[in-house]
């Protein structure tokens, strides 16, 4: 863990959990992770909206770990109220790719009940895929509802509502270059 500090933005007081120089240290590891398992026909598949910083910074991170990947885009909703997750899962925007026989990553920003991502894995499995790794930024453990596991992971999370490099609340904050807890949500 980097050292906390505290800043405080437009009234939200928000905890820094991940520091800029912190992630990008992670991310450039991350690409050589990835690199290591020797993906064939790679296709990197970023889950929008929350992968998008994560997954421009990782396959930025891929040049210098040469790989050589095509890029098409997923977008998901998942249903949930206040307390309970539904567990629907509805494909907003699909992939325009022929996965079958591909090494497929599914890049997303938080592993946390696991249904986003083991809806997505299943699909493209189903499709055909040779085979369909998954990696995140930020992993929950304690929240997972399915069994899922993430090939590729940036940090452990503390089961904390969080904001940054990707994440929002209710559409803001996705733009700073840390991850954050919101201390006052409710200021
Ligand atoms: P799940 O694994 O299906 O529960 O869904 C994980 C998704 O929920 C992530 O891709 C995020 O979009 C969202 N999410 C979960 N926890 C947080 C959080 O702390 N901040 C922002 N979004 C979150
Ligand atoms: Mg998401």
């Amino acid at each position: 863990m980097p050292p906390m500090s505290d800043i405080t933005i437009n009234g939200h007081k928000i905890e820094v959990l991940f520091a800029e120089r912190t992630i990008s240290k992670r991310v450039d590891e991350l690409a050589r992770e990835v690199a290591s398992v020797k993906p064939q026909q790679l296709l990197v598949v970023p889950v929008l909206k929350g992968s998008f910083i994560f997954a421009a910074d990782l396959l930025r991170a891929f040049y210098d770990a040469k790989l050589l990947p095509e890029v098409d885009f997923m977008m998901l909703a998942s249903y949930r109220d206040k307390t309970v997750s539904s567990g629907q899962i509805e494909v907003l925007r699909d992939v325009e790719t022929d996965v079958r026989g591909r090494d497929v990553l599914l890049i997303d920003d938080i592993l946390e009940s696991g249904r986003t991502l083991a809806y997505a894995k299943d699909l493209l499995v189903a499709r055909g895929a040779n085979r369909v790794m998954v990696a995140v930024l930020l992993d929950k453990p304690g929240k997972r509802a399915v069994s899922i596991k993430a090939d590729f992971c940036g940090f452990e999370c503390p089961d904390k509502f969080v904001v940054g490099y990707g994440m929002d609340m209710a559409h803001a904050y996705r733009e700073l270059p840390f991850v954050g807890h919101v201390l006052n949500p409710d200021k």
